[in-house]
């Protein structure tokens, strides 16, 4: 294997608390086998348009509890853009970078895949809320989203319960249900919509009814923004993506469920769509502490020569998967916990 004597980092796609985290424990973990670290800029923008620095060790001195990435990120994708992958190329050449540690979510490591089949080595590290990464209990960021959510739920009851209203809280997760159901539970919400599981209307308005009926005159429903309702063909308003990797923007369940609702009900109904709060802000320990232990891991596959290969989390063992094998399925919803949840309704 050639000697590897520079490693690049890069964070694509969307940011998360403990991205900063992961960035910190790679970088010295990097120096304890005498590696340059070079910081790539904004994603894979950065190798395209050759935007990167050498990192020192005050670039990563007081960012563990610091949300966001001090790389910068973005959605770009070399293989959508002209020559993109010979720009790549050119610049891992300019910078002399021998591998990259690919931090991101499935977008982002998709790339960093498919440019192994250019001889462009790599390890993937699992970083996004949406938490829909196979072989991965938990990816980098998701629980302090689900920490965020929760405690908008918390906050949601005592005004819900004041006006006796249906509170809609729609939260982010794109195709997954993760962060709904994670923070449904642990705020007690009354429903919790997935997109796993295309939802009935009349089955909302009887969760709701129901509830009158033992005296509750209010409601806590959580709604993941990629949630639909079984009706067929219901035209849900997905604005197309800006740039040229990120997807159709997701968003508006939650207002359009409010209107069904009320109609049928003729009860109050308010929406806080909680959007990119779940994406700021500090880590919590357990975000602080996964980060650190597949930073750390990353640089070791990279050691170890295990390039084209994904760090993972299951069981709370830290190890690693071929990215094949990872990225060819999402990670399936865990409908027992979801099933669980309903036991409350
Ligand atoms: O993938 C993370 C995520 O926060 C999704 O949950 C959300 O739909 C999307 O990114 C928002 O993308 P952007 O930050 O580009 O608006």
């Amino acid at each position: 294997m050639d000697e590897i004597k520079t490693i690049g980092i890069l964070t694509g796609g969307g940011d998360s608390p403990a991205t900063n985290a992961i960035i910190r424990a790679a970088y010295v973990k990097a120096k304890n086998y005498k590696y340059k670290v070079v910081g790539i800029k904004n994603g894979w923008d950065g190798l395209v348009n050759g935007n990167a620095v050498e990192l020192k060790r005050e670039h990563v001195s007081g960012i563990l509890d610091r949300g966001g990435t001090i790389l910068g990120s973005a959605r770009i994708n070399p293989f959508k853009i002209e020559n993109g992958v010979e720009m790549v190329k050119e610049n891992i050449k300019k910078f002399s970078i021998d591998s990259i540690i690919c931090i991101g979510g499935e977008d982002t490591n998709i790339i960093m895949h498919r440019l192994s089949q250019y001889n462009i080595k790599g390890v993937g590290v699992p970083q996004t809320i949406d938490n829909d990464i196979n072989f991965n209990d938990y990816s980098v960021g998701f629980d302090s989203a689900v920490e965020i959510a929760t405690d908008a739920i918390d906050k949601l009851h005592t005004t819900a319960s004041s006006h006796h209203r249906i509170m809609i809280l729609e939260v982010m997760g794109r195709e997954a249900g993760w962060i709904a159901l994670y923070s449904g539970v642990a705020g007690g919400a009354d429903l919790i919509l997935i997109p796993e599981v295309p939802f009935d209307y009349d089955y909302v308005v009887d969760v709701i009814e129901k509830r009158r009926e033992r005296g509750k005159d209010y409601s806590i429903i959580v709604i993941a923004e990629g949630a639909r309702p079984e009706i067929k063909n219901t035209h849900i308003e997905v604005k197309p993506g800006l740039s040229n990797i990120a997807p159709a923007q997701l968003g508006g369940i939650g207002n359009i469920i409010a209107k069904e609702i009320e109609k049928r009900t003729g009860y109050e109904t308010r929406v806080t769509v909680l959007g990119h709060l779940q994406r700021g802000g500090r880590p919590t320990a357990f975000d602080r502490i996964l980060a650190t232990r597949i930073g750390i891991k990353a640089v070791d596959l990279t050691h170890e020569g295990k390039f084209d290969f994904m760090v993972c989390f299951e069981g709370n063992i830290i190890k690693a998967e071929p990215m094949e094998k990872v990225l060819s399925n999402s990670k399936p919803m865990d409908l027992d916990l979801y099933e669980m949840s309903r036991i409350f309704y």
